[in-house]
């Protein structure tokens, strides 16, 4: 365990993998739309082709973009063909540092972090590894001091921007992608040097709308084991929506969130509002 952060044995190893230009990593703090961008990057390079995805013999889409920090993912990693898509929720400090070399390519999503809140606190009561919050007031307490698995969100964002013109990174917004999905697409396609026809562009917007993905299982998790996620307690698709938040923190947290926003990124600008 590092700075609360939960780590593999194998983690002192991602420090000095070899990386390839071809290699993408998509990187956020959990909640963030991990899952929505491994369904965008396989449509992507199936040319929005989701018979394809479907076809896989996985029992989700993770399979095929796995955790690099997941156990036993690094031989694998060494061992795969290009191109290599990964995800991790792993801090900027312990990722290659090969990457600083502008090698690889990195899509950084961020989430108005109150969302992001919420959202988290519910998937704790759904995924059996994550210990099960009290309440919704004792899990604020414990993300704002950055006591929950992945370690403080401040943390994990200011790592990665304060090093974004030293990588080859897109910065893009899950706000942005719900608020125009089809240019969030066509400006990771475009990242990627992807290419695409305008039809294919679309059958990809197409199939990772919240409403498609919601129906695909492969893609809404629900054939995750149930030792792993508690199906009754909820779904891992759950809302796909911007200011839940609303629905959940008291006007006193609310406030005790924006001092502490104010004060953690006052030196790092974020285009998002955390009031919406
Ligand atoms: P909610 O719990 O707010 O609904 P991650 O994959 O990083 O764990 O993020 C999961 C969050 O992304 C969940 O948020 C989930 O519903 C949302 N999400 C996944 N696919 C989405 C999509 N196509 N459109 C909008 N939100 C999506």
């Amino acid at each position: 365990m590092v700075r609360g952060i939960h780590l593999p044995h194998e983690v002192d190893q991602i420090r000095d993998l070899e990386i390839r230009d071809s290699d993408v990593f998509v990187v956020t703090y959990p909640k963030s739309g991990t899952v929505w961008l491994q369904q965008i990057l396989l449509l992507l390079d199936s040319k929005g082709d989701m018979d394809s995805i479907a076809k896989k013999a996985v029992f989700s889409i993770t399979g095929l973009v796995p955790w690099i920090e997941s156990n036993g993912q690094v031989q694998m990693f060494v061992k795969a063909e290009s191109p290599r898509y990964r995800v991790t929720h792993l801090p900027y400090h312990l990722m290659p540092k090969e990457l600083i070399l502008k090698k690889g390519k990195v899509i950084y999503v961020a989430r108005n972090p109150k969302d992001v809140l919420v959202s988290f606190y519910c998937f704790h009561k759904m995924a059996k590894m994550l210990e099960t919050p009290k309440g919704f007031d004792e899990f604020f307490d414990k993300f704002m001091r950055g006591e929950v698995g992945s370690g403080s969100w401040f943390e994990h964002i200011k790592g990665w921007i304060s090093h974004k013109d030293d990588l080859n990174m897109l910065f893009i917004t899950y706000e942005e992608m719900i608020q125009d999905l089809h240019t969030a697409v066509r400006r990771i396609a475009e990242f990627l040097e992807a290419d695409l026809t305008q039809d294919q562009l679309n059958s990809v917007v197409k199939h990772s709308t919240f409403k498609n993905m919601s129906q695909i299982p492969k893609s809404n998790m629900e054939l995750m084991p149930d030792d792993m996620f508690d199906h009754k307690e909820g779904r891992f698709m759950r809302k796909g929506i911007i200011g839940d938040w609303k629905n959940h923190f008291t006007v006193a947290q609310n406030e005790q969130f924006d001092e502490i926003f104010n004060q953690e990124m006052k030196d790092f600008p974020v285009p998002f509002i955390i009031k919406d």
